[in-house]
């Protein structure tokens, strides 16, 4: 359109006065909740920098599936750059689309299929420690159960105990690292307490890694897992990946692969736990298919119920719940120009609950996603995993992964949540429950010492999410 040719999109924070910081500080989730009220692209000034937030699934697939080589991630991310190199999430152009192509095919269905049965086994793990009646975070249990299963299926049992090390790092990594805004606007070479914390860290994850590499290139030998794909992996002209490529590749699966799954298992406990009619459905899904076993992959096709709940709880509570974009070359959308420089954004928490696709989109509602719904609406109105080239490589190793755990802690037991805890999210680079998700365990497996006696069973009760 002509007349908008040269005008930057209007928005509360397009003039000269520039982005509340204070805003985004405290609530990142309500500030784009409300620009999204100024219509499908509004203009947010940060300082000097121009933004753009789009919020129709149209112009979302514009920017990430009709003119990717456009745009480059956004500021955020790659402020992480010091932590993830030139890995996955974090590499552009060529070297990016070359790195890809090698990791791939170790993300193939038939290769990832060989992983369900480490999920359901570690998941029995965990739940052999776990005792009726008893007071848990389930946030912290599943973030230690999918760090130990990335671990494995990355490293493999020969190296647990540095699955381990590495993984308590990573931990204290993602902790310290968690605050976006002091990681976008502290540069990582300033010299300060968490700076060097964080170096610290990654120096001995580093250190770990370099040497179970050279380990493996010494014994040459093949123990199924991930990096032993990412060793043997050859581009067509018979290039492999140097040993920092592998440290940079291995460290992004690590981080990109656990937070986000354990985070949407998270919030799926908590919605289950506050919709006891979508709980039963689970239950009564699980049982009939399951009738009390471990649930292997070939059962998930079976279990339509089980993989609509994960569906929508990814809908509510997006893990990565918003994306960013700088443009490198001068676009336009919806005709307002996006000049080379400007940042596009856009947020799964806000177009997951636009009423133009949703109804009722504040209610967890499993049953939408039956029949042709999916198809029915947009292709970005539902974007959990992304878009276009540069899409999850995990989306099929997380939904199997939620799948299992989902079906193997459900058969056993029944989470309640802890009446007053608060459940709140915090949108940091994840969206996970800031305060974690404490529950009770209630068994299934009534064994007479496992049921609750009727005043200890709390009653079930409203946890704001705001
Ligand atoms: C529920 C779980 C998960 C969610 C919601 C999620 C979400 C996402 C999203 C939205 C992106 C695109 C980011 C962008 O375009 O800027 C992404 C990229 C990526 N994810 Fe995931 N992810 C999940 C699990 C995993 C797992 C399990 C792994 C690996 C084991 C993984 C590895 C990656 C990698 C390597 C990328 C970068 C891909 C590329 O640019 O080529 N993710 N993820």
């Amino acid at each position: 359109m002509w007349f908008r040719r040269n005008k930057f999109p209007p928005g509360p924070y397009s003039g000269l006065k520039g982005w509340s910081f204070r805003a985004l500080n405290q609530s990142p989730l309500e500030m784009f909740s409300d620009l999204a009220r100024y219509g499908d692209v509004v203009g947010v000034r940060v300082v000097n920098f121009r933004n753009i937030f789009i919020n129709h699934p149209q112009l979302i697939e514009e920017v990430l599936v009709s003119h990717p080589r456009r745009y480059i991630k956004g500021r955020v991310l790659r402020a992480y750059r010091h932590v993830f190199g030139d890995g996955l999430l974090t590499s552009e152009g060529d070297f990016w689309l070359r790195q890809r192509r090698l990791v791939q095919p170790a993300f193939h269905r038939a290769r990832i299929a060989a992983y369900a049965q480490t999920m359901v086994e570690y998941t029995e793990r965990m739940l052999e420690s776990w005792r009726a009646g008893e007071e848990r975070d389930v946030h912290q249990e599943m973030m230690r159960l999918t760090l130990q299963i990335v671990a494995k299926t990355l490293f493999d049992a020969d190296v647990a105990r540095d699955a381990k090390d590495v993984g308590k790092s990573l931990e204290l990594l993602l902790e310290l690292g968690a605050d976006f805004r002091r990681t976008l606007f502290v540069p990582h070479w300033v010299p300060t307490l968490t700076n060097l914390r964080i170096k610290r860290e990654i120096a001995f994850i580093e250190s770990i890694i370099y040497r179970i590499i050279g380990e493996r290139r010494t014994s040459g030998r093949d123990t199924g897992d991930l990096l032993s794909m990412l060793l043997r992996a050859q581009d067509e002209d018979g290039l492999r990946m140097t040993d920092k490529q592998l440290r940079d590749e291995t460290i992004t699966l690590f981080l990109a692969g656990h937070e986000t799954t354990a985070s949407s298992l998270s919030w799926t406990w908590w919605l289950l736990a506050r919709n006891p009619a979508v709980e039963a459905k689970l239950h009564a899904e699980l049982d009939e298919v399951l009738g009390g076993r471990a649930p292997s992959i070939d059962d998930l096709a079976r279990l339509p119920y089980t993989a609509n709940v994960i569906t929508e709880s990814l809908r509510l509570y997006p893990p990565a719940w918003g994306l960013a974009r700088i443009a490198v070359e001068n676009h336009e959308l919806a005709g307002y120009p996006v000049k080379k420089g400007m940042g596009v954004a856009m947020a799964q928490w806000v177009v997951h609950r636009d009423t133009r696709w949703y109804h009722a989109p504040e209610e967890f509602r499993p049953e939408r996603w039956e029949g042709d719904f999916a198809k029915r609406i947009p292709r970005f109105a539902y974007f959990p995993f992304g878009g276009g080239p540069r899409q999850c490589i995990g989306n099929n190793f997380a939904s199997m992964e939620a799948a299992l755990i989902l079906a193997t802690v459900a058969q056993k037991y029944r989470l309640h949540l802890v009446p007053h805890h608060p459940v709140v999210p915090l949108a940091s680079v994840t969206l996970r429950p800031r305060y974690g998700v404490r529950v009770l365990l209630e068994s299934r497996q009534a064994r007479p010492r496992d049921i609750l006696p009727p005043e200890s069973r709390p009653a079930r009760q409203a946890v704001s999410a705001d």
